[in-house]
Order: C-alpha cells, then sequence, then structure tokens
C-alpha cells in the first residue's frame, strides 16, 4: 500500500462572492493536506465548484445572465480565492464540466441498474437556498412564512413527477457501516446526530426535477434534470476520473481519506452519499468531518444577515497567514466560534509578533552579531538544552495522532507552548552574559535555539506556511530537511553559510481606538 492521502472541501455554490465560511473550510482542509504531504503522503487536494439546480438558475436569472456565463465568472473568484488563501490544492472541479457530466451519468446508470431508482410523483416541502427536501415535521411557520426548522430557510412546495431513489432501503446498512467504522463521522456529537435521524427510518429520496432545465438530464429521459446533490456529491470521484475505475488517479486515491464539510452538509455527506455509493457498488469514504460554524457577532455568518467579514479584504490588511492562524487558533474545530476583528488583532499581535516571530527575529539578530550570522557548532548539549528539545521530539507521534484526528486546537496549543517555553529559554540562558567567559556555551544555547525554531517551524508550517518557510528558508535548511519525519535527526544546518535576511515576520497591529 502506497502512502495516499485524498482529502477535498465541499464545492461552494458560485452564488455570490466566496466568504469568510467559505474560505474556513479550505484553509482546514489545506492544513490537513500539508500536514500529510510532510508526513511523506502522496496528497490529492480537491476543491471547485457546485454550478446546477434552481439556485444558481435562479441567481443568474437575476443577474440577467445565462447561467453557464454566471457561473463562468463567479467561479473564477473561487478559484482566486484559492491562491489567496494560499491553498495547496491540486485540482479544481466545476459540475459544469465533460469529466463531471461522465461521472453522474455513470452514477446514474449503475442505480437503475441496481434497481434503486423508480419513477413517481414529488409532493412536498422543497427549500431553493439549501437545494433540500424536507418532511412535514421539519417545517415550522415564522411570520407567516414556511421554513425549514434545520437551516430557516424558507420552503416552498412542489408537485412534481419525479424520480426516486430507495433510499429506505439502505437504513440498516449505513448504521451498520456507522457502528463498524466509528470514526467515520467526527466529530462524534455530529456522528449521534446523523444515527438518529437514520434510526427514525429514512423516506426514498427524489433525484431529479422536471420544472427547471439547469442541471444534468437523466439519460434516457431528458425531460428530468438529475437532483443536484447526487449531481454534486459524485464530483468527489469525478475528479479521479471515474468512470474509468482502471485509471491511476482513481485507483491510487479512491475512497477518499475525508471530506471536510460544514455541519450544514452533513445529511448529504452522512447519509444520501455513502448510500448512492453503496447502491453503485463502489467503496465507501473513509472519513467526514463536520465542523461548526463561523459567527459574527455570535450569529452564523451568510448572506442573507448580511454580517460577513470579507476574507479578501482582512488578507489585504492584515496576511494570509495571520489570517489563517487565528481561524484556527480561535475557533474550536468543531464547534461554533465567534470571530473579530479586534481579537484578530489581539492574536496576531500576542501569538504571532510577541511569541513565534519574535523569537525567530531576536535570534536572527543575536547571531548576526555575535556568531558571524551562522549558526553555530557544538560540542556537546547540556541538561536543560536536552530538555527543552527533547520534550518536543519525543511528543511528534503525539502532535502526528493530533493531526490524524483533526485535533487541530490541541496541536496548536502545544507547539504554540513550545515557542513561548523557547523564549523563555532564551532569557533565561542569558546567551549575551555568558559570551566573553564561556563562548562555547553562547554558541550551545544558540544551535540549541535554532534547531528549536527550525522545529517548531516545520511543525507550524502546514498553519502559516509562508512564514515558516521565510524562516526555514533563511536558516538554510533544505527543502527534503522540513519534513515532520526529520525532526528526529540533529545536524542538518549548514554551519559555514550564512543565515540570510528574516524581515519582520508579523507586524505588530497598533489599536486604534
Ligand atoms: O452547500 N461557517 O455550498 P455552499 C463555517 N454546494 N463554514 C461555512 C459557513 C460558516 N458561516 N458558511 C459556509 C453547498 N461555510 C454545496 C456543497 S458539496 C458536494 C456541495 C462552508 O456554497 C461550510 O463548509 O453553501 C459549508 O458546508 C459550505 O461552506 C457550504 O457552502
Ligand atoms: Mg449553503
Amino acid at each position: 500500500m502506497g502512502k495516499n492521502f485524498y482529502i477535498t472541501t465541499p464545492i461552494y455554490y458560485p452564488s455570490g462572492k466566496p466568504h469568510m465560511g467559505h474560505a474556513y473550510s479550505s484553509i482546514i482542509a489545506d492544513i490537513f493536506a500539508r500536514f500529510k504531504r510532510l508526513e511523506g503522503y502522496d496528497v490529492l487536494f480537491l476543491t471547485g465548484t457546485d454550478e446546477h439546480g434552481l439556485k444558481i438558475q435562479r441567481e443568474a436569472e437575476k443577474n440577467k445572465k445565462d447561467p453557464k456565463i454566471f457561473c463562468d465568472e463567479l467561479s473564477e473568484k473561487f478559484k482566486d480565492l484559492t491562491k489567496i488563501l494560499n491553498l495547496s490544492n491540486d485540482d479544481f472541479i466545476r459540475t459544469t464540466e465533460k469529466r463531471h457530466y461522465k461521472s453522474v451519468e455513470e452514477i446514474w446508470n449503475r442505480l437503475v441498474k441496481s434497481g434503486d431508482i423508480y419513477l413517481d410523483k414529488y409532493s412536498g416541502w422543497y427549500s431553493v437556498s439549501d437545494e433540500a427536501y424536507y418532511d412535514e415535521d421539519e417545517i415550522e411557520e415564522v411570520k407567516g412564512k414556511k421554513v425549514s426548522k434545520v437551516s430557516g430557510s424558507p420552503v416552498d412546495w412542489v408537485e412534481e413527477e419525479s424520480y426516486f431513489f430507495k433510499l429506505s432501503s439502505w437504513s440498516e446498512k449505513l448504521l451498520k457501516y456507522y457502528k463498524d467504522n466509528k470514526n467515520f463521522i467526527l466529530p462524534s456529537s455530529r456522528k449521534n446526530e446523523v444515527i438518529n435521524f437514520v434510526e427514525k427510518g429514512l423516506k426514498d429520496l427524489s433525484v431529479s426535477r422536471t420544472s427547471f432545465s439547469w442541471g444534468i438530464p437523466v439519460p434516457k429521459n431528458k425531460k428530468h434534470v438529475i437532483y443536484v446533490w447526487l449531481d454534486a456529491l459524485t464530483n468527489y470521484i469525478s475528479a479521479l476520473n471515474f468512470p474509468d475505475i482502471n485509471d491511476k488517479n482513481y485507483k491510487k486515491y479512491w475512497p477518499a481519506n475525508i471530506h471536510i464539510i460544514g455541519k450544514d452538509i452533513l445529511r448529504f455527506h452522512a447519509i444520501y452519499w455513502p448510500a448512492f455509493l453503496l447502491a453503485a457498488k463502489l467503496p465507501l469514504p473513509e472519513r467526514i468531518f463536520g465542523h461548526g460554524w463561523i459567527l459574527s457577532e455570535d450569529k452564523k455568518m451568510s448572506k442573507s444577515l448580511g454580517n460577513i467579514l470579507d476574507p479578501i479584504e482582512i488578507i489585504k490588511t492584515y496576511g494570509i497567514d495571520q489570517l489563517r492562524y487565528y481561524l484556527v487558533k480561535e475557533v474550536s474545530l468543531g464547534n461554533d466560534g465567534s470571530i473579530s476583528l479586534q481579537n484578530l488583532k489581539n492574536c496576531i499581535n500576542n501569538d504571532l509578533a510577541n511569541n513565534y516571530g519574535n523569537l525567530c527575529q531576536r535570534v536572527f539578530s543575536f547571531i548576526k552579531k555575535n556568531c558571524s550570522n551562522k549558526i553555530p557548532k557544538i560540542k556537546k548539549l547540556s541538561v536543560s538544552d536536552n530538555k527543552l528539545l527533547d520534550e518536543l521530539k519525543n511528543n511528534i507521534p503525539r502532535l502526528i495522532e493530533l493531526m490524524n484526528k483533526q485535533e487541530l486546537n490541541e496541536f496548536i496549543k502545544t507547539v504554540v507552548g513550545y515557542s513561548f517555553d523557547s523564549n523563555k529559554y532564551f532569557n533565561d540562558s542569558e546567551p549575551w552574559s555568558v559570551k566573553k567567559k564561556d563562548p562555547e556555551r553562547m554558541r550551545t544555547i544558540i544551535f540549541t535555539i535554532c534547531e528549536q525554531i527550525k522545529n517548531i517551524s516545520i511543525l507550524l508550517n502546514s498553519i502559516i506556511p509562508i512564514s515558516t518557510n521565510k524562516v526555514l528558508e533563511a536558516m538554510n535548511v533544505k527543502k527534503e530537511n522540513r519534513s515532520i519525519n526529520q525532526i528526529n535527526s540533529l545536524e542538518c544546518f549548514d554551519h559555514d553559510k550564512e543565515l540570510k535576511e528574516l524581515d519582520i515576520l508579523f507586524n505588530k497591529i497598533e489599536n486604534d481606538n
């Protein structure tokens, strides 16, 4: 078995500009993708846009644009965002691409062949904004309007001819799958939610629509377009060149290791998607991770609430590593979390500028003044030097495990702790006061702190790649020595080479009010 790893984000509706919620999911997925690469895995990281369905058709009509042209323009904004967020995605899929049509048609045909599809009539509630069907008991009336209790979105009554997928017949198999695969749905609070829903009994699912045309036509019945969620979920295998199951990417990367999603779309990923795959006789993904909401002033950030913090504006003002760090430090992955400009500024100052940034800067300038700008070669470490270094090194297996369980906050807390301890070590060991009477001791301190800066930089590399690469670059640490597995091997410094200039990593933010 090769060390392959396949990770995805949701494919976003290009119905408006990308916002902080989209940025959040993508940044998280990027952090895990980068971390797996540092662990030596061959990673495929996919993101993209979900372009069919009534929601998009209506949005295009509102803008007086052909839906394809409308999607071309907005999808480009999401592609731009991958650059702005410094994502390391290997592919970007659009559901209007030919490769995706082929894949969705094959899924459909497989479901027909297995006897899981039948023609009937749908009558019930539908939310265009969620592209979801809701049961009567999931609807309530708010200010004279019918809305979904689940999402709060308005619903319309729909009656039309529709193909159905026999979802009801998969309940038992799904429940068994959840039971046998304890970490299929994470965090575990989410899993219970899903199990309760399935245990209540699943109804067959309407998987085609006839009242609009913006979608992939049902093979052999062009009056129908395929339900946008059956269409969208299939993106995860379209990108691997399904239906060609002998394709090297499909063989290498399917089943996916993890789909990163927000909790709003858990039902689709943890119930519908595995049921479709079971019926199509395809392997199921290993894990669905449903993160919580980014809130702004304690409300879900959304276009309709008008409380959006624009990621692009924030990045322009404060920097991308700063935003990446803040989002994952501040919001506990899996739970909802509020963000604000004030907290962003505090976090940049306390964690980045005063802690990791300050550590790097003061050590670099000390080396320039006192060590001919080179990392000293040393003879022997003292007990306190070893104590500092060993604590981090001995903890590497645990840190890797934390990342593999998506316990990102615990990971960051631990690594930031090392950075804090390193500043303290530097203060306490006072290299400036021993440089005259014991230059060997001074060199040992400087070597130790450099080793520690290198290790912390590697650990933080997936989270703040630009700044940590600057540091590693300035220390002349070669690319092949920047892997998590290399942390335990000392001696990757070139002691004859001068350090490169290190610009200020994180500017401190002045409070203007
Ligand atoms: O649902 N906080 O697309 P979408 C955190 N096309 N994450 C948020 C968020 C918030 N306030 N708002 C959005 C769709 N997200 C479908 C997906 S996948 C086969 C199809 C993130 O544009 C979060 O990941 O509505 C959420 O699940 C996703 O954006 C929804 O994006
Ligand atoms: Mg949505």
